[in-house]
């Protein structure tokens, strides 16, 4: 029942538990595509669901050979599920959905006429003109537009979008690096994103429609996830983190120097103890890469980057104290803060410069 040698389009679906909507997902996407062309797949990776999706995936494959269907055992995640159907994909156009029907198969055309007109990645988007959500609480909302903005400030790619957190998308198979991803959680777009700089995105708007049947996966562990996963792609997550930490052993240094050594000794002891800190950490972690110089010149070249931020705290202290009587610890903590700014743009400007952005 071959209808052609080559699909011009896979249609990728992870699937989990979805035994309630699966048959109704089919009958719509299938309708929806039959519509502009016969020649298609439809992927469904199954994480051997214990509803048993898989079961009626693969009765309806044996009707229909366009349904193809990968059972993974042993294995679970929407990020790694997506990623294998995307491997498993025999178009070079690729549309991942969920299987709920909250991403309606109306939108397939439009996405489609768009990767025709030479986009990468086609992202279809609740936050485009003309896009929406159905029946979210303010909060829901809040949370999603909040996170989705916080990702755009730490991963540059993501700003090509207005929803980089997408679960509805198509990737054009050749622009993106599969064996570059490192999925985690559900934010596979943005993972995609961050490792396709070259890609070219396009945003289609669509209405996140309420579920029909079943509960989302969606919790507490997903958000913790995708917190870890903006860290490993955003350097800038993981400076402010060190920095933050350095920022309190500085401190910690400083108060309990303070009565024995003095304002000024505590203060550069706290000093001190912050920046080696700072070195070490970004050295191992933030800017874990390929370095050209070496370490002792790194060493050296991170404590001239870091003289503004030095002087800044230590003279902000100082004034602080000074003339306005400030405890000396509250001053050391302002002059931090002052100093953060022009040491980030410092380090990644001279002492790590080049250094790519490889993540974890
Ligand atoms: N294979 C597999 N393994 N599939 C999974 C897993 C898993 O561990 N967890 C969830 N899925 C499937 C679900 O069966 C569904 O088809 C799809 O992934 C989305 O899961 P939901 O639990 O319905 O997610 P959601 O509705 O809260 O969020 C979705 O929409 C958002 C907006 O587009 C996801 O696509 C999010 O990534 C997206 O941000
Ligand atoms: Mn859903």
């Amino acid at each position: 029942m071959g209808e052609c040698s080559r699909p011009e389009i896979s249609i990728v679906v992870p699937t989990y538990n979805e035994a309630q909507v699966i048959g109704a997902f089919l009958d719509k996407v299938r309708e929806e595509l039959d519509k502009h062309t016969k020649c298609y797949e439809i992927v469904i990776v199954d994480d051997d669901s214990p509803d048993g999706t898989w079961r009626i995936v693969e009765e309806e494959s044996r009707k229909d050979p366009r349904v193809r269907l990968v059972r993974r055992t042993g294995e679970r995640g929407l990020a790694t599920a997506v990623i294998r159907g995307i491997r498993e994909a025999r178009s070079s156009l690729v549309i991942v959905m969920d299987a709920d029907l909250q991403h309606p198969p109306e939108v397939i055309p439009d996405i489609v006429r768009k990767a025709r007109e030479g986009y990468d990645i086609v992202v279809a988007s609740r936050y485009a003109k003309g896009g929406g959500v159905e029946g979210w609480s303010r909060a829901r909302l809040a949370i999603s537009m909040i996170s989705s903005i916080v990702s755009k400030i730490l991963v540059r790619e993501a700003r090509k979008t207005s929803d980089p957190m997408s679960g509805f998308f198509l990737v054009r198979k050749e622009a993106v690096r599969l064996e570059d991803l490192r999925p985690r959680g559900y934010k596979i777009l943005l993972e995609i994103l961050a490792k396709s700089p070259g890609a070219r995105v396009a945003d289609v708007p669509y209405t996140f429609k309420r579920r029909a049947a079943g509960d989302s996966k969606l919790g507490l562990r997903v958000m913790a996830d995708f917190i870890l996963h903006l860290i490993a792609l955003s350097r800038l997550a993981r400076f402010a983190i060190v920095g933050g930490i350095g920022a309190l052993l500085n401190l910690g240094v400083m108060y309990l120097l303070l009565p024995i050594a003095g304002v000024d000794a505590s203060s550069i002891a706290g000093i001190e103890a912050g920046i080696l800190w700072n070195f070490i950490l970004h050295e191992e972690w933030t800017f874990k890469s390929k370095f050209a110089k070496g370490v002792a010149k790194r060493l050296i070249g991170y404590h001239v980057s870091s003289l503004a931020g030095i002087a800044s705290t230590y003279i902000v202290m100082r004034l602080l104290y000074t003339l306005a009587g400030v405890n000396p610890v509250l001053g050391q903590a302002i002059g931090i803060i002052v100093g953060f700014i022009a040491n980030y743009t410092l380090s990644s400007g001279v002492v790590w410069r080049g250094a790519k952005a490889k993540t974890l």
